[in-house]
């Protein structure tokens, strides 16, 4: 399985769900630097994010059965021109663009399946099973191996141009009270 986006928040707790739950996983990164934070998440391969990051063929060589993306644009085009006959790539997010400069080869002629992911509208019932997910798959230390910081809501502005400048792994946990 591939994660993009891997250090970010969405990344670390695919990683984390996904190699607790065997799948060996390869995360996409521009941070070599947290390479070791991304293996004890339970990553065991890593390729750089600029790999997928300039346009590609409609089809290219098969290298993953399945995929977590949390960037879009080309790199999710990318993605799913690698994936593997009959795999699943969800789109979670836009970290790299909104547009998906794709064709559906990859779709017709692989069978390759593009879930949407959203969490905000996402009824009751499939809450309740992400959160058993969480309860049953990930440990206290996964958690606080990707909880960067605990801050306060007059440290947010601080903290989101932090998140914007690609400073902060995983996630920041905010007191509200
Ligand atoms: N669908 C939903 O329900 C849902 C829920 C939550 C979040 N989201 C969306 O998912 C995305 C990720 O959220 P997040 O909370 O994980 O954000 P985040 O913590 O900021 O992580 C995003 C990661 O994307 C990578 N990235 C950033 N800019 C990039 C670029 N220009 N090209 C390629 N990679 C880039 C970086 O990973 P590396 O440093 O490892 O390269 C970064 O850590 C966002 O677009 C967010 O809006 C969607």
């Amino acid at each position: 399985m591939l994660v993009t986006g891997a250090a970010g928040g969405v990344g670390s707790y695919a990683i984390a769900l996904l190699s607790s739950l065997g799948f060996s996983v390869t995360a996409s990164t521009g941070r070599a630097e947290t390479h070791d934070y991304l293996r004890q998440l339970g990553a065991s391969d890593f390729i750089d994010r600029h790999e997928l990051s300039e346009a590609g063929k409609p089809l290219q060589a098969e290298r993953w059965t399945g995929a977590v993306d949390s960037v879009g644009s080309t790199t999710l085009a990318n993605v799913l021109a690698q994936t593997t006959y009959g795999g699943a790539v969800t789109a979670c997010g836009l970290a790299a663009g909104a547009d998906l400069p794709a064709t559906v080869i990859p779709h017709i002629l692989r069978s390759v399946a593009l879930i949407g992911v959203d969490s905000v509208m996402a009824p009751m019932k499939r809450r309740e099973a992400a959160w058993r997910l969480l309860q049953t798959q990930l440990t206290p230390e996964h958690i606080e191996l990707a909880t960067e910081a605990e801050v306060g809501l007059a440290e947010l502005p601080e903290v989101a141009e932090a998140i914007l400048a690609g400073k902060v792994r995983g996630r920041v946990v905010v007191k509200v009270s």
